[in-house]
């Protein structure tokens, strides 16, 4: 059986913990200084692990095994959300330094290896998922060209000058390399918390459809100017996330979900009627009909507010990942694992959340496992799991790579 080191996974995963901690969590956005400091301490990392790492001309962290047998990739992302948690990414990612480096001791498995990947913006913070989907062939030099960040509008190619990553080789899938890809990440969800279970066995990830809604008004002293007269860009688009919240749960399905993530209004100011405003909106699914419904809903919603408000309004679609579902052999050995460590305390579930697995899906078979949330809280710092749930997770994951790896050699 591969059997993983519980100290040398806990301590990595402080150390990358300290890349900049914020709270408790981390702010660690993509590209920025600390980010690049990370990536880089983890290409000595896999380094140390025995891999041949590099960093990429998208930021992507890969690391090669240079076993000749029977191969399978494993990761997740490094960069986090703003204010984010420690685990978000960054679990799955020492998982598969840890799974390196349990494997190449294992002297059952001496012909086999893993590769280890730190996907680079899974979280988005310029265009979700960018390095896997760079990986499978997905992202052309022109679509690079058009992304700015969400947060400041600075281009792509400025962010990837910055860090360094400007004409290196975008790294692509070698073909026949690999057995498949697994993810291992916290479930960001209470479900399994709830339940007192210890492993999630993920049966299928959501497409999630973002958007950027600009409306545009005129700028005016909010004392002077009569409401008849206004044309107040903030009240557009607060309209408009009524009627969204007032049509969706119409047409949504069991674990449908929809966030007004972001609005902003300018310039920002209660004495001031706001001439422009900006809205973050995203909405999630497992079934593409379903995405398809939202969207042409928020279409017709983004138009019967325009025709009634005397701003302009228009909508952009940021990203529409699509859903995937996990390989059914891959949740056969995780489960088996998984009941192996921790007999009965493990269950099949669907991902609510978004995971670079949903990319790798397209091109491999592909599989994945959760940890308990604690409180079910991600996306803030405050995010937490257990040391002996991650340990659990680590083991039941090495078990289940040993496995297939095996298995692979036939
Ligand atoms: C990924 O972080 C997501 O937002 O689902
Ligand atoms: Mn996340
Ligand atoms: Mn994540």
């Amino acid at each position: 059986m591969v059997k993983i080191n519980p100290d040398r996974l806990l301590s990595d995963l402080r150390t990358l913990r300290t890349f900049g901690t914020y709270k408790t969590g981390v702010h660690r956005p993509t590209y920025s200084d600390i980010d690049m400091q990370s990536r880089r301490w983890l290409v000595e990392r896999m380094t140390d692990a025995g891999l041949t790492a590099t960093i990429d001309g998208i930021g992507n962290v890969i690391g090669r095994s240079p076993a000749p047998g029977p191969k399978l990739l494993l990761g997740s992302h490094v960069e986090t959300q703003p204010h984010g948690g420690w685990l978000d990414g960054a679990m799955g990612v020492i998982f598969a330094i840890e799974m390196a480096r349990a494997v190449a001791e294992d002297p059952a498995l001496q012909d086999c290896g893993v590769d280890a990947a730190a996907w680079a913006d899974e979280e988005g913070h310029y265009m979700s998922f960018i390095g896997s989907r760079s990986f499978i062939g997905d992202v052309t030099e022109a679509e690079i060209d058009g992304v700015e960040s969400k947060h400041d509008g600075t281009p792509l190619r400025d962010a990837l000058a910055s860090a360094g990553l400007a004409g290196l080789p975008r790294a692509v899938l070698e073909a026949d390399r690999y057995l498949g890809f697994l993810e291992a990440h916290i479930e960001q969800g209470p479900t399994l918390e709830s339940m007192a279970q210890k492993i999630g066995v993920v049966t299928s990830i959501v497409g999630t459809w973002q958007y950027e809604i600009i409306a545009e008004g005129i700028q005016n002293h909010a004392g002077t100017t009569a409401m008849s007269l206004r044309r107040d860009a903030g009240r557009a688009l607060i309209k408009l996330a009524h009627a969204i919240d007032q049509h969706f749960p119409e047409i949504a399905a069991e674990r449908s979900v929809w966030t007004v993530g972001g609005l902003r209004l300018e310039p920002g100011a209660p004495a001031i009627v706001p001439g422009l405003a900006r809205m973050l909106f995203q909405f999630r699914d497992a079934d593409p009909r379903q995405l398809a419904r939202f969207a042409a809903a928020f279409d017709d919603l983004v138009a019967a507010v325009a025709a009634d408000d005397p701003c302009s309004i228009t909508a952009k679609q940021l990203s529409a990942s699509t859903p995937s579902l996990m390989h059914p052999g891959f949740q056969d050995a995780l489960s088996a694992a998984a009941e192996q460590h921790v007999p009965g305390l493990h269950q099949r579930m669907p991902s609510g959340a978004g995971h670079d697995a949903q990319i790798l899906a397209n091109v491999m078979p592909t599989g994945m496992m959760f940890i308990p949330s604690i409180g079910g809280i991600s996306h803030h710092w405050s995010e937490d799991s257990d040391e002996a749930d991650i340990v659990i997770g680590g083991q039941v994951l090495a078990t289940a790579v040993g496995d297939i790896l095996a298995k692979g050699r036939a």
